[in-house]
């Protein structure tokens, strides 16, 4: 099927998306209007009721019939590590910190320029096959590998959080004398970011992100954090992902009281903080996070792949943490957001089996919220993107719900039943386009 390349357009669709005042809108025949600068200018019940609290159309484009596919808001990956994506899959048995000395150091070690321009635009091709639309990526350390890395997400028109990481302890930086790499990796960062950050409008934008507490002296976590600040940028970083890396963070900084309090102390935490993993913290440290208003980027696969353990999502959300989902890939396998959802919701019935996790379930409505609108919102960007709502801008997926239909099963008009057919039984071809502000993405 032939679909718009660029905005002005108008669909007629199956429409799935949740919603920013809470719920969810479900249409088995909508009409949704981009307009000329790629935003939602209507989105309707066909042929052109106005839906609960939308505006009417603006427009009246002749729409391109695309049913049975269902649009739905493009996904957010929100914690990815571009280097590592030929790693994927491999390394599983291992704990977290044997793995990244043999699969991922190594790798981002090799990543350099060349390196760079020929992996990214195939990643990001892939993610707009998966349908993810907007990605927070980690580079390696290398700042000329970041330069490419922006450029290949500028080409190819995807949205995306990238940042160069940051390690002076425990780093495979071995061409530098010690004294020389924090002062390095601070000032390139801050030109990396003075250069991407905001570019095409806010499509791409800059995270320093510090590789985790046991790579990091406290003056290379409280100087990035400054420096975020100071430009209004992201920062981004591991936390709490795996015990016995919880275990040498309580020794490497015997004066935090845990390890949020490493990241705390370096005044590191705030709205644009984005901590992936947060599986082993105390009550204590919950309370904190969520106080302090950092993001969680949830990394479902990623901790079953790696046996970091299993996070306790619903008591988080329950208690007001704001949450999103990330691949992790390569400790995840998949940049799949569906096949996130599907790991995650597993995962929490397996807590819940166990006898862990007394909260409310996330229900596969929800599994979706997380991969669109829960994303957008750790990103400070649900009045912007993450639902198929007036106003936003248009970045959409159209899947084929056709492919999750099981032998001898039929189509579902069930909103729930829908998502969980979506999540439950994803189909690496579902999604059939990706358009990010209204223009269709390379995959
Ligand atoms: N902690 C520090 N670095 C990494 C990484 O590359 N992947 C994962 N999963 N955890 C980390």
């Amino acid at each position: 099927m032939k679909l718009p390349a660029g905005p002005p357009f108008t669909l007629r669709a199956q429409l799935l998306t949740p919603l920013g005042g809470g719920g969810h809108q479900f249409e088995s025949d909508a009409r949704i209007t981009v307009d000329r600068q790629g935003r939602l200018a209507s989105v309707e019940r066909w042929p052109g009721e106005p839906l609960a609290g939308m505006e009417p159309a603006a427009s009246s484009e002749p729409a391109l019939d695309i049913r049975p596919l269902t649009v739905m808001p493009g996904m957010v990956d929100l914690h990815v590590h571009l280097p590592q994506t030929p790693s994927a899959g491999l390394g599983y048995g291992l704990d977290l910190l044997t793995w990244l000395g043999r699969y991922v150091f190594p790798r981002e070690q090799a990543f350099d320029v060349a390196t760079a321009r020929s992996l990214a635009p195939q990643v990001f091709r892939a993610m707009a096959r998966a349908g993810t639309t907007t990605a927070v990526v980690y580079g390696a350390i290398w700042a000329p590998s970041l330069d490419a890395a922006f450029e290949a997400a500028e080409r190819h028109g995807i949205r995306a959080v990238i940042g160069k990481v940051m390690m002076d302890e425990l780093t495979y930086d071995d061409g530098l004398p010690r004294e020389r790499i924090l002062e390095t990796s601070l000032r390139q960062s801050a030109e990396l970011c003075e250069k991407w950050d905001g570019r095409d409008a806010g499509r791409l934008r800059y995270a320093f992100t510090p590789r985790f507490a046991l790579s990091c002296s406290a003056e290379m976590l409280r100087e990035s954090a400054a420096l975020a600040q100071s430009f209004g940028a992201y920062w981004q970083t591991p936390i709490s992902e795996d015990k016995a890396e919880v275990a040498q963070v309580r020794q490497r900084f015997p004066e935090a009281r845990d390890y949020l309090d490493v990241y705390d102390r370096a005044g590191a935490l705030g709205e644009r903080t984005i901590l992936a993993h947060a599986i082993h913290l105390s009550d204590g440290e919950i309370a904190r996070l969520i106080e302090s208003g950092s993001r969680i980027a949830h990394c479902p696969a990623s901790n079953l792949f790696l046996a970091s353990g299993v996070m306790p999502l619903a008591r988080y959300l329950a208690e007001g943490a704001v949450v999103g989902l990330g691949s992790d890939v390569a400790g995840g396998p998949d940049l799949s957001m569906l096949g996130q959802a599907r790991l995650g919701a597993y995962a929490q019935n397996a807590l819940r089996a166990a006898g862990g996790g007394s909260a409310e379930l996330v229900d596969a409505l929800g599994w979706l919220r997380l991969a669109t609108l829960g994303g957008a919102d750790a990103l400070g960007l649900a009045s912007v993107l993450g639902s198929v709502e007036v106003g936003k801008e248009a970045d959409l997926i159209a899947v084929d719900g056709s492919l999750a239909v099981p032998p001898g099963g039929s189509e579902v008009d069930d909103p729930l039943e829908l998502a969980g057919r979506l999540i439950f039984r994803s189909h690496p071809e579902m999604v059939v386009g990706a358009w990010v502000r209204g223009r269709l993405l390379p995959a």
